[in-house]
């Protein structure tokens, strides 16, 4: 049945959706959230008074610019500055215009799936920060750290923001970092943002919004089916639901049926069967604490050099050096 099915599949997505709709209980992966609606959606939750994350990393690069600057200096003064998953740059725009300020000799080398999102960074950096040296890298993180490797011996140092390692369960988080940590020279360095366990009720208003924004990123999975695979999932019969467990800190999303039905996906020619108050499973947002983001270092190869923190002591941004 799976063998026969799968000559029909396009695309990863295709085959990803089959899978997580087939499954009991039934999933769907987060990195399917972004396509272009879902990325201005993600923006519009950036903006949102709940969504405290990206203040508060805003905050960390703003007051500790300076000393991220000696940092990044010390020992080599000349490095490439690595973006993993750059996006729209806005907090990194912050680091960039100190270390040009400083006249520090680095190149900004971001990293991205889509030469879309690299374009517009590109075009925007050349508007407000026009001395910076830019040299963006397409693809995915290991292609292009691979390649950026090979090329030259110069000094990395390795961003990583936002908390995007938060969607990764704990073993995928290891199996990521020790990729990273593999391609890394004695010198890198790799800077890392981790969202920190706090009063459960900010992390769970963070993630379920009044104003129904998260909701609706949530949903923009559906709509992406419904678009790319002539699916006819009816958005208003599903709600988003988000729960956050104190003791693991994941925060979870899913999609809940509100009442039997049915759904038919045209392009995989499948029905998926809805039972009342079934769930969708598609998100986890990991919360972190010191202990675990040491234990995280301690398996992957990884030592913490340092850790910056916010004035309320919501989140943390850590550097790591390979462990020698
Ligand atoms: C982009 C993965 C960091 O998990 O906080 C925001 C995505 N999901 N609201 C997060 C997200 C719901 C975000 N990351």
């Amino acid at each position: 049945m799976h063998k026969q099915i799968a000559t029909l599949f396009e695309t990863q997505f295709e085959k990803d959706v089959y899978k997580g709709l087939t499954d009991y209980p039934k999933h769907l992966s987060s990195k399917y959230f972004y396509d272009a609606k879902g990325d201005k959606l993600f923006q519009d939750i950036m903006h949102m008074p709940e969504y405290y994350l990206t203040d508060c990393e805003f905050e960390i690069l703003d007051e500790y610019k300076q000393e991220i600057t000696d940092l990044f200096t010390l020992g080599n003064p000349n490095f490439n500055l690595i973006e993993l998953g750059a996006g729209d740059g806005k907090k990194t725009k912050i680091l960039l215009k100190h270390l040009s300020e400083k006249n520090i000799d680095f190149t900004y080398q971001p990293i991205d799936i889509s030469q879309n999102v690299l374009n517009q960074l590109e075009n925007s950096l050349q508007e407000e920060l026009l001395d910076v040296q830019v040299k963006t890298q397409q693809g995915t993180y290991f292609e292009a750290l691979e390649r950026i490797n090979s090329n030259n011996g110069t000094k990395k140092v390795i961003l990583f923001l936002g908390s995007n390692i938060g969607n990764l369960l704990h073993q995928q988080a290891i199996e990521f970092l020790q990729r990273v940590q593999k391609l890394m020279h004695e010198d890198d360095l790799f800077f890392v943002g981790f969202d920190q366990k706090k009063d459960p009720q900010t992390i769970l208003d963070a993630y379920n919004d009044k104003s129904g924004i998260t909701e609706a990123f949530n949903k923009n999975l559906l709509t992406r089916i419904n678009n790319e695979m002539e699916a006819d999932f009816n958005l208003d019969e599903f709600l988003h639901w988000e729960v956050y467990d104190p003791e693991t800190g994941i925060a979870k999303s899913y999609l809940v049926s509100k009442k039997e039905q049915s759904v038919w996906i045209e392009k995989l020619r499948l029905k998926i069967e809805f039972r009342a108050w079934e769930t969708i499973h598609t998100e986890i947002s990991q919360k972190y604490d010191d202990r675990t983001v040491q234990w995280l270092a301690e398996k992957s190869g990884l030592q913490i050099e340092n850790v910056f923190v916010d004035s309320k002591g919501y989140y943390k941004n850590y550097v790591f050096k390979k462990r020698c």
